[in-house]
């Protein structure tokens, strides 16, 4: 039931809150989790995969997980699974991370893997899935069901547990300074009071924005570190369910030949991380964009100094830079639904799309 929102897509945004809590006590209580971090620890090397929505959470993962642990973590887009296989042997681990748990392609990659020997960590977000029932060690998003196609509440979801699983990990590896483990898990306990926080705070003034940038053909989605993956999950969201063609890329990449797009009121939505040399360096991307003409938009944590170079600053709480991915997705979830709710497009059901792809 819609519980009074007009949409499935607008309920799970604002269920977010509860997904969180419910997801951070099954972390609390699942000795699967100290499995799987056993597991990574112990790697040769970690392989993270996922489609669409689900990849960009493994992205998030394996930039969180270079940083905490200071090895590599490779991701890539389940469907490319071939170009990585060779590469994986026994004393490697793939995690695979799919919502719905029977996404083909995902399925694919595991079952590749496996074939090598490679042992499998799944995250879905349902229990009894193929791809949770073929890994060695199943681990569970506790989101609820999903009824709208867009991802939302389970992106959040997995980028929480996948963070928590980085922390976990970097822990048994010893990459982390005194006491900085139970700081981070602390920080991750604070993700539903900071989402709740995200949506209230962004609501009225996203649907500003959305009012103001509901007739452009194309946009920008730019970030540096941890927010990539987040600005690449907001250009998905407003492909999908707005039809707006939005690209998103490493803002560094813009000067090598994407900002030749860019003439006045260009939409370029900047995510900003709560780190000070990602803001130094996006700050310098901010102005290039700037200089043509571009309507500059920040998703930034509150008090930000990039405040003041942005035309329209979008503040969300200010959270450690690990926690990125659940302050800064809510507004973007949310400019992708208003502006297909003022197209008259119905969120829930975007064309050409299906919930879960079980084809290859
Ligand atoms: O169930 P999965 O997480 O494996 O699904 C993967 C993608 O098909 C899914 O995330 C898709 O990209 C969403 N519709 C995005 O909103």
């Amino acid at each position: 039931e819609k519980e009074g929102y007009p949409h499935f897509m607008l309920k799970e945004i604002h269920e977010q809150p509860r997904a969180l809590r419910s997801t951070l006590h099954g972390l609390m209580s699942d000795a699967m989790m100290g499995e799987a971090a056993e597991m990574l620890a112990d790697a040769d090397t970690v392989f993270v995969t996922g489609a669409g929505t689900s990849y960009h959470a493994s992205e998030y993962f394996a930039l969180i997980s270079m940083r905490l642990a200071e090895r590599p973590v490779i991701a890539f887009i389940a469907s490319e699974y071939g170009s990585y296989v060779n590469a994986a042997g026994p004393r490697d681990v793939l995690v695979a991370v799919s919502q719905s748990g029977e996404t083909m392609d995902t399925l694919k990659a595991l079952r590749a893997f496996k074939k090598r020997g490679s042992r499998v960590i799944s995250l879905t977000n349902a229990v009894d899935s193929a791809i949770a029932r073929e890994s060695d060690v199943a681990v569970y998003t506790r989101a609820g069901p999903e009824i709208g196609v867009a991802a939302t509440k389970t992106f959040l979801t997995q980028t929480l547990a996948l963070t928590w699983l980085a922390v976990e990990t970097a822990t048994r590896i010893g990459s982390l300074r005194g006491g900085e483990e139970m700081e981070l898990l602390k920080e991750l306990e604070s993700t539903p009071k900071h989402v709740e926080e995200s949506i209230s705070t962004t609501s009225e003034l996203v649907k500003k924005l959305a009012e103001r940038i509901a007739g452009s053909k194309s946009m920008y989605y730019l970030s540096r570190g941890v927010g990539l993956p987040v600005a690449r999950e907001g250009a998905l969201k407003i492909k999908e369910i707005a039809y707006v063609h939005a690209e998103a890329y490493p803002a560094g990449e813009s000067k090598h030949g994407p900002i030749a797009l860019v003439e006045p009121s260009f939409p370029v939505v900047f995510t900003i991380p709560n780190d000070a040399e990602l803001q130094r360096m996006l700050l310098g991307n901010i102005e290039e964009m700037r200089a043509r003409g571009g309507v500059i938009v920040g998703v930034l944590p509150r008090g930000s100094e990039l405040r003041e170079r942005v035309d329209l600053a979008i503040e969300v709480p200010r959270a450690h830079w690990i926690a990125t991915a659940l302050t800064h997705t809510p507004p973007l979830q949310l400019l992708a639904y208003h502006v297909a709710s003022l197209k008259g497009l119905d969120p829930d059901k975007p064309r050409n799309l299906a919930k879960t792809v079980t084809v290859e």
